[in-house]
């Protein structure tokens, strides 16, 4: 429109014009007496262009959500919602009575959420700029859901003083998170840590220092967010025009890791087919705040960035990650800025048993702890630092920097690794750590096993501390056996146990076939719960000798793991002759098929899902308290979720193993072109044949192609590894994402991947990096160093 003004005329023109088009825009009214409910998929109200819906979303298994989307777009991103902190079940109803309420109830008629108008509301209205309102007969408006932010703001919504954005919890929990980016009553815009639970703000890590100044933030129509004055004024610029609002979707959020980003993504896909999603406007940095999260963030109380015992780094994609030191795991690896724990017994400060023999030290470079330090020594060695730490209980940390030595106490916080931090990090771990192992994600799943292990570990300890562990065995023990759950499960589990009957009705008595493979064929169904979960019902085959066994090893083994990169269990059959195990239902299918289909997935969700992959199979190996190994590795056991998020499905090969052990028994298992060599050999099969199925994937998603192609064009192309380490010695890596201009652009990015993939594929199992490993280095908190020939190992045999 009026792009030829002045901005602060073109600003004032917009602000005078908005009641009008409101009203103009609303082609579509909800009537008085209209209601939603949230079971059917397909019940919204749309904005008159359609770009915008208003209703029920479901969030995963836990509930719904009332909430405004984007809805021309796969992922139906949400950018509002009425009931963040407290999602209702299936069948809540949300009514615009005639009586003068706009309600949302949940299905036992309980008041969720509600505005009030008494009887002034003409009708309500789902607007083409993302704003629901309820219009007053006389056409002014009554409520605008732009009014009531939550974590997002869209273009011409504006922020007044004394209104914030809250981020959510976690990429997937849209409760109240841990950041605010609030235009506080004084005119400062500031981007500050929430001190959660509480409603109230922690510290500030980024600020406009437009105090006295600052009066509105504004979200423009060409896509540029910006501070003002009182008399129109642009005073501070928060991110720069990113594109018309004509042609590309926007939105700015504060997302849960603490940063503002402003989103772009191209309305129609002729317009610009390889950047369709939601790429953050790379070309300028100025697009997200604070420019690195990592080290903005320094609070007096509370973790920083990342949590307690966590260190935070950025990535090559600028997200900073979570990551845990060395002899450190997660606290629950499904939610990583809960922190770290340590995976050792403290050092004992009895004065009659020094422990310094019994820790060492791990060295980190440019990584620090700030404000967690309780001493400090001037002009020292390293070593005189290391052993000042070493003898001191409560030294957890030592920091050693140009001369200078800081003593830290545990819990450190505020951790960061960047290059402009210097000096090191000596982090002390007990030497023996064998006996402390991590366990399972979710701690209401932890088996009784996992108690043992501790209790066995304390043995040696105190007699006083085992009491203490007995007596809190028994508590748990008794607790659980109150607390039965209705459906019968299995010991310590929470699997639902159902009858034959019950999963031939919820398969319409096994009609769509989802798919079949040598031991078994999966069906759709829907449980008949109030919810109606859609879910996919598995039918081991009975003929199967070997059924019997490996029906109980992957009742056990997915009983146990909860990672949001596997498809869960969530209950089985074992009646008779029938055995079968119940999953959730995956919506986008299998990896093959998205991979291989007639669509061609761009090279973000590739890599997306590829981490996904890298992060769920490190859970199986290394975060559950037993050793999973997955032994089938292949794009048909990768389904993907409505989010488009990797999901390992298929546990139907993996052994159990004990932690301590490495081999499991003779007999391949895995399916030809993604197996180890190992399965051919003498070797002993471990948990590297998943990482050497994991690289072949990896390059399969890397180069958009099957690991093996007969009709490849070239022979040497034929087998995709063999390809794939050519092109990487010959330095023509962009033979193999021809025509893929998204990976063109990020050249180095994949170059590194494709070193990853490389380690992965090594002929020697040895050589192959761990699952964690793999993650680090593509997360980049870890160097990728230059692969050898995968089989180098075969020819020097
Ligand atoms: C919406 O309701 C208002 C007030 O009743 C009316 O003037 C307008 O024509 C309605 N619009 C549509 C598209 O029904
Ligand atoms: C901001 O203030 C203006 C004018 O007082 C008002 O119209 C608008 O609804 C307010 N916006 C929010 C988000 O509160
Ligand atoms: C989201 O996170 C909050 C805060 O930890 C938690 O209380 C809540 O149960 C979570 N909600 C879901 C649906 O997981
Ligand atoms: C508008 O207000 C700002 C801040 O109060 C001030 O710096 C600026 O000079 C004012 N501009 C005009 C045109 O009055
Ligand atoms: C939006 O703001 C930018 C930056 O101030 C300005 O250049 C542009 O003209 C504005 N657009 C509109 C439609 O007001
Ligand atoms: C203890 O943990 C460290 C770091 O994770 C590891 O390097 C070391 O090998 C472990 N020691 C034992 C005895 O397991």
């Amino acid at each position: 429109m009026s792009l030829a003004l002045p901005h602060l005329l073109s600003f004032l023109f917009l602000v005078l014009l908005l009641p009008y088009f409101t009203r103009a825009q609303t082609s579509k009214n909800v009537s008085l007496g209209s209601s939603l409910t949230a079971d059917n998929k397909d019940s919204y109200w749309a904005a008159p262009k359609g770009e915008f819906a208003f209703g029920f979303q479901k969030i995963g298994m836990e509930g719904y959500l009332l909430a405004i989307w984007f809805n021309k777009i796969p992922e139906k991103t949400i950018v509002w919602s009425a009931n963040r902190d407290n999602l209702v079940p299936g069948g809540s109803k949300v009514e615009l009575t005639k009586d003068g309420k706009f309600v949302l109830n949940d299905p036992t008629g309980n008041e969720i959420w509600k505005v009030d108008f008494g009887s002034r509301v003409a009708y309500a209205a789902m607007l083409d700029s993302g704003n629901f309102v309820l219009v007053n007969q006389d056409s002014s408006l009554w409520w605008e859901s732009f009014n009531y932010l939550t974590d997002t703001i869209l273009p011409t919504q504006t922020m007044n003083q004394s209104s914030k954005l809250v981020a959510r919890y976690s990429e997937r929990n849209y409760s109240k998170g841990k950041f605010q980016f609030t235009l506080q009553s004084d005119g400062n815009l500031v981007l500050e840590t929430r001190a959660f639970p509480l409603d109230s703000s922690n510290a500030a890590y980024w600020s406009s220092e437009t105090v006295s100044s600052g009066y509105q933030v504004v979200f423009n129509q060409s896509g540029s967010i910006y501070l003002i004055a009182k008399n129109g004024s642009m005073v501070n610029s928060i991110t720069s025009n990113a594109g018309s609002t004509q042609d590309f979707y926007q939105r700015a959020i504060l997302e849960y890791d603490g940063v503002l980003r402003h989103y772009v993504y191209p309305k129609s896909s002729t317009n610009s087919p390889k950047i369709r999603r939601w790429p953050m406007a790379w070309s300028s940095l100025s697009t997200f705040i604070p420019s690195n999260i990592c080290k903005d963030i320094v609070e007096g109380t509370g973790g920083g960035a990342c949590g307690f015992n966590s260190y935070c780094k950025l990535g090559d994609d600028q997200r900073p990650n979570c990551l845990c030191p060395d002899g450190y795991t997660f606290v629950d690896p499904d939610d990583v800025m809960k922190g770290c724990k340590p995976n050792f017994l403290q050092q004992s400060c009895d004065k009659a048993l020094p422990e310094t023999e019994l820790f060492y030290f791990q060295p980190m470079l440019n990584t620090d702890w700030p404000l967690s330090d309780y001493e400090h020594f001037q002009h020292r060695t390293e070593d005189w630092c290391r052993k000042a730490c070493l003898d001191d209980c409560f030294c957890a940390v030592a920091i050693f920097r140009n001369g200078d030595c800081w003593k830290k106490k545990f819990p450190v916080s505020n951790g960061r690794m960047d290059s402009s931090v210097g000096g090191k990090a000596l982090i002390k771990i007990r030497k023996d750590n064998s006996t402390s192992k991590p366990s399972c994600a979710d701690s209401k799943k932890k088996d009784h096993s996992t108690l043992i292990l501790i209790g066995s570990a304390l043995l040696s300890g105190s007699v006083f501390l085992n009491l203490l562990l007995f007596l809190a065995a028994f508590l748990l023990v008794f607790r659980s056996n109150n607390s039965k759950p209705l459906n019968p499960v299995m010991p310590g589990m929470n699997l639902q146990s159902f009858t034959y009957e019950e999963l031939r009705e919820a398969t319409n008595g096994f009609k769509e076939e989802l798919g079949s493979g040598a031991f078994a064929t999966v069906y759709k169904g829907v449980l008949k719960s109030e919810d109606r979960y859609p879910v996919a019902v598995k039918k081991l085959n009975n003929m199967v000798r070997e059924s019997d066994m490996e029906f109980t090893a992957e009742v056990r083994a997915i009983g146990r793991t909860n990672h949001r990169n596997l498809v869960q269990l969530l209950g089985f059959c074992n009646e008779g002759q029938h055995r079968l195990l119940v999953y959730e239902f995956m919506s986008n299918g299998s990896l093959a098929s998205f991979l291989f289909g007639g669509s061609r997935p761009n090279w973000y969700q590739r890599m997306r899902i590829a981490l996904g992959t890298a992060r769920g199979l490190c859970y199986l190996h290394e975060e559950c308290s037993t050793q999973t190994i997955h032994c089938d590795i292949k794009p048909q056991n990768i389904l993907l979720d409505d989010s488009f998020t990797a999901r390992i499905s298929d546990f139907g090969l993996a052994k159990l193993l004990k932690t301590d052990q490495t081999r499991t028994t003779t007999g391949i298992r895995g399916t030809k072109g993604y197996v180890a060599p190992e399965w051919f050999r003498n070797i002993p099969v471990t948990i590297k044949v998943d990482v050497y199925s994991f690289g072949i994937l990896f390059l399969e998603l890397v180069c958009c192609r099957r690991s093996f192609e007969a009709e490849a064009h070239d022979e040497d192309q034929m087998i995709l590894a063999d390809w794939a380490y050519d092109c990487y010695k010959d330095r023509k890596l962009e033979l193999l994402v021809e025509n893929d201009e998204e990976a063109l652009n990020e050249k180095k990015r994949m170059e590194k991947y494709v070193m990853i993939a490389l380690w992965c594929i090594q002929e020697d199992p040895s050589l192959r990096p761990t699952m964690k490993k793999v993650v680090q280095m593509m997360e980049g908190a870890v160097e990728v160093s230059v692969p050898p020939d995968p089989s180098s190992f075969i020819s020097s045999m």
